[in-house]
């Protein structure tokens, strides 16, 4: 049997073995009593009765194993001029002393913090920080508006805030503080202190009593032990966009998330304790929890820290002049930053002015992976290209080519085949498996292996209802896709209102919501539209209130403003249409999937269940004048 083979059927035949197994990664205060605990399904916890400390994991066992003086982190940041590199001994002095300032102020095992940061160093040792002391920390990316932080500190509760003045986003100077202001200001949940970095560029307002600036916080600060947690405590919580404007709050645990990452760093990216690892995220989303931070700290790997953009900082020669300054063995990223170099330096003039013989591999994920990418990422840099398929719940990938177990032949379209772990099956609307090339609802068979999402924070129900009840007995991904004769999954896309742009995950539920608040609307929909560069991005179709004669451009100006100012530059909202009424059903519901085709050029089927089927012509009208589908 080939090794792929092997190692897939031992994880899904024998999961106990296979996993205490890979738990021997880990160091243990104490050992776990059980492997995986399903005693009450669809909860399933992973190395019950075990204590463990992430952080001492990801940073404290490789200065004991003598390895101090290695490079933990290398912050390349064009947008400062500035390349700063960190050992795994200076690290954990930094957490250290930054975990023991917020012991200072009260922080404690079990408390909640939200870190709204841009992609600098203090970050992680935030994150880690946290980690060290069994808080909880909640990591907001920095591109989303006062009003969705507001509803993750009132949802997560946090004693306290750690954020920067500002960030630099490719050229333009942000500040974040006024952002947090206004957030504190808004949330009915009040939190105690708020710790700020001043950046040089960016100078911010301090509150009397509630901020601390960050250097006044570390300086004298007495360094703090690693708190022994179980291996079920909560590590972190990130917020990830669901159908609603209510984010779903994804909790990762301890032990099974530092024992599937450590593993997943050489099964799936074939990268060893010392290599040169770079996932170019941010940390606001999970592929920089699981690939910026820890994955690779808990492998004891260097992990370059990017603050800049694909192109732009300053060319589209960036990504060459890390991998080559740095001896980057593989790399990580989603397609859009490809899509965005391809577009500026289509016959790749760049890649030659730089010497990238170190380079092994090309991760790609966040999206669809369209095959023009893919091509041109493979044929430029004649290394393989991997994609591989996952989402925010599970924390790391459901489907890969697993380099480190054995490469697979890679089909383009396709991420591969089930990571170990990962029983992943198509059934039909009805729950019944389908047959090979037949597309239906992506699942994966519980139970999901360590480190995938426990539940979502303090919301049972929610959990139970998007992804457990549908298909009992299996996860849903609301992917949707087939898997043909060899195996190999292809992922078509979201069957639900999230949409993908950038790579980045956003609701057009509630992009609606916001939408609605305006006062000359009626009604509103907003669905995906295909984009060259991003992938998707949104398109808004409204009604306005009857009466209503107002310049119309003047609505979709206010329009565009208020989705940036309630969710954030990050939703891309800008497209935006009148029309008389929208489609929907007799009972009432939305149809956003049939816009969404007529939108994209696909044959699409009109519901019996139409309330009216004449406006149908009405809307592909308004989106051909809009130009959809593209030519
Ligand atoms: N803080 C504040 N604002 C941010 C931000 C952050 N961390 N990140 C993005 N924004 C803002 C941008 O400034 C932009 O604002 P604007 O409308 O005022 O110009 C808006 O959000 C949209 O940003 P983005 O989608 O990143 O568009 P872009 O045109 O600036 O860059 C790409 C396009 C393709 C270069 C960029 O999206 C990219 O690098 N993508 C890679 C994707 C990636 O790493 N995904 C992570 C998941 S793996
Ligand atoms: P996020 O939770 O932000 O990681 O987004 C997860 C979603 O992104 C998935 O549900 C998919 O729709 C999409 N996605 C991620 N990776 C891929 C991929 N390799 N191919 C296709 N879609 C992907």
């Amino acid at each position: 049997m080939a090794k792929y083979d092997e190692i897939f059927t031992e994880s899904i035949e024998h999961p106990e073995k296979f996993w205490a197994d890979a738990a021997e990664g880990i160091d243990w205060y104490q050992k776990w009593d059980t492997v995986v605990d399903d005693s009450n399904p669809p909860f399933y916890r992973w190395f019950t009765g075990g204590l463990m400390n992430t952080c001492y994991n990801a940073v404290d066992r490789h200065v004991e194993a003598g390895r101090g003086d290695q490079t933990a982190f290398i912050h390349d940041s064009p947008v400062t001029d500035s390349i700063t590199k960190v050992t795994y001994k200076e690290l954990q002095e930094k957490v250290a002393l930054l975990a023991g300032a917020l012991q200072s102020i009260g922080v404690t095992k079990g408390d909640t913090v939200i870190i709204y940061m841009p992609m600098i160093l203090e970050a992680a040792y935030a994150m880690l920080a946290c980690a060290r002391l069994g808080a909880v920390h909640s990591v907001v990316f920095g591109g989303f508006a006062a009003n969705e932080l507001a509803i993750r500190i009132n949802h997560a509760e946090p004693k306290v805030i750690m954020t920067a003045s500002g960030a630099i986003e490719g050229t333009k100077i942000l500040a974040y503080k006024p952002i947090v202001d206004e957030a504190i200001d808004i949330a009915d949940h009040k939190i105690e202190k708020c710790v700020v970095y001043q950046r040089p560029f960016v100078t911010s307002d301090m509150q009397e009593g509630r901020d601390i600036d960050w250097n006044d916080f570390v300086n004298g600060a007495q360094p703090a032990d690693c708190v022994p947690v179980a291996a079920t405590d909560p590590l972190y919580i990130l917020y990830t966009s669901g159908t609603t404007g209510m984010p779903k709050g994804v909790i990762r645990d301890n032990g099974g998330h530092a024992v599937a990452l450590h593993w997943s760093m050489k099964a799936i990216y074939d990268i060893d304790t010392g290599d040169v690892w770079w996932s170019a995220s941010d940390v606001g989303w999970v592929v920089g929890h699981s690939y910026i931070v820890y994955g690779p700290l808990l492998k004891g790997a260097t992990s370059v820290f990017y603050e800049g953009k694909p192109i732009g900082t300053p060319d589209a020669g960036a990504f060459w002049r890390l991998i080559s300054e740095h001896g980057v063995k593989s790399l990580f990223t989603a397609p859009t930053a490809f899509r965005a170099i391809k577009k500026e330096d289509p016959d790749g003039i760049f890649i030659s002015k730089y010497d990238i013989s170190c380079f092994e591999c090309l991760y790609l994920a966040g999206e669809r992976l369209d095959p023009d990418t893919y091509y041109w990422a493979s044929n430029l840099l004649k290394v393989p290209v991997i994609d591989h398929w996952w989402q925010t719940e599970t924390g790391w990938a459901i489907v890969a080519n697993c380099r480190g177990v054995e490469e697979l032949p890679v089909k383009a379209g396709s991420p591969s085949k089930s990571v170990p772990g990962y029983n992943v099956m198509v059934l039909d609307d009805e729950g019944n498996e389908v047959g090979a090339n037949t597309e239906g609802n992506i699942v994966v068979k519980l139970p999901l292996p360590p480190g995938t999402l426990p539940t979502l924070w303090k919301n049972d129900k929610r959990y139970i209802d998007s992804y457990m009840s549908t298909f009992p007995g299996y996860y849903e991904t609301s992917d949707g896709g087939y898997i043909d004769e060899d195996g190999y999954v292809y992922v078509m896309g979201r069957m639900d209102d999230v949409i993908n742009i950038a790579g980045h995950r956003l609701s057009t539920g509630a992009m609606e919501e916001v939408i609605a608040t305006h006062p000359d609307i009626a009604e509103c929909a907003v669905f995906g539209t295909e984009d060259q560069l991003k992938g998707q991005l949104p398109v808004g179709l409204f009604v306005l209130k009857s009466g209503v004669d107002r310049d119309v451009e003047e609505i979709q100006t206010e329009l565009v403003k208020l989705v940036r100012e309630k969710i954030g530059a990050i939703a891309c909202f800008r497209e935006s249409r009148p029309v008389i009424r929208l489609p929907k059903t007799r009972s009432g519901k939305i149809l956003r999937g049939t816009m969404r085709s007529i939108a994209a050029g696909k044959d699409y089927r009109i519901p019996s269940t139409i309330d009216d089927p004449t406006i149908i012509d009405e809307i592909t009208e308004t989106l051909n004048n809009m130009g959809y589908p593209p030519k």
